[in-house]
């Protein structure tokens, strides 16, 4: 059964770990996300972006592809299904879908349209049982080849949001999605503590996990971070395993044209991948 992501975030909170969010693309990706949160006794988010949810044919696919797969899998450990970044109306298509847990991305209106619009979304909310994030400061990365450092968020304006009662808050801090650049400053942690002494309890989100040193993610979680988005990092070592298995030839090699044998080694490395971030965010065996 999928979880809003409160309690977990929560307990992450309270005990000074993260869960990560790692997004799915397709079945291979989300049977290999909840098969490691399994065997490693984790919780686990998954998140869709709008443009993934099209591409797995629309939210209600996504759901119950992810339902099903629990149950087949005897998954045990908490899932919750995220959208990711979602519009207003797509927020809102992924509650009557019944996804567990929303990311309603406001953070590019005013501060008083993305209030506003997030209100109304913690009302359905609330009444529905799903967690919901909400983001302040946008956060950067790359469009057309140009990558854009990542807004930093207005502390005040993060206790207007978290006070609002949405279940954890996504605030830029200099993070963005994708690679970082070389002349990357790295993460504003003046940033993260002033946040966090505003909003308190209030579960922190760090997106745009991919690519920031270990010791600047264990200062993140220290300071109240208690979920990590990771996307790219699964995308680079998928593709480079698929790579390799098709540059060695072994797809020309007995029935390795077979998909199921050809996506078999890029969806091991997403599995080592995902392996590698639970045991940095801390979450393995606090299911
Ligand atoms: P990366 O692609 O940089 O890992 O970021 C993922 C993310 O933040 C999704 O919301």
């Amino acid at each position: 059964m999928l979880v809003s992501a409160k309690e977990m975030l929560n307990k992450a909170k309270e005990g000074k770990y993260a869960v990560g969010q790692f997004n799915i693309n397709n079945l291979e990706w989300t049977k290999a996300i909840l098969q490691t949160a399994q065997e490693l006794n984790s919780p686990v988010i998954l998140g869709v972006s709008e443009g993934a949810g099209k591409y797995m044919c629309g939210y209600t696919t996504v759901v119950g592809m992810v339902s099903a797969m629990i149950n087949e899998l005897g998954i045990t450990v908490p899932v919750a299904l995220h959208l990711d970044h979602g519009s207003y109306e797509a927020a809102k298509k992924c509650i009557e879908a019944g996804f567990s847990s929303i990311m309603f991305d406001g953070s590019h209106y005013p501060i008083e349209e993305n209030i506003e619009k997030t209100k109304e979304l913690v009302d359905i909310c609330n009444k529905k049982g799903i967690s919901l994030e909400a983001e302040v400061g946008a956060i950067g990365g790359e469009e057309d080849g140009v990558i854009g450092g990542g807004e930093v968020a207005d502390p005040n304006e993060c206790k207007m949001i978290a006070d609002l009662g949405v279940t954890m808050l996504a605030a830029g801090i200099g993070n963005i999605h994708g690679k970082y650049p070389a002349n990357w400053q790295g993460l504003s942690f003046d940033t993260l503590a002033a946040i966090q002494e505003l909003t308190g309890t209030m579960p922190l989100v760090l997106h745009g996990g991919t690519g920031i040193p270990a010791d600047m993610i264990k200062k993140a979680i220290s300071l109240g971070v208690s979920k990590i988005n990771v996307n790219t990092e699964c995308q680079l070592s998928f593709a480079a395993a698929t790579r390799k298995y098709i540059e060695a030839g072994k797809d020309l090699e007995g029935k390795g044209f077979d998909p199921r044998k050809l996506l078999a080694d890029g969806t091991a490395a997403i599995k080592e991948t995902v392996k590698e971030k639970m045991e940095l965010f801390g979450s393995v065996n606090k299911a």
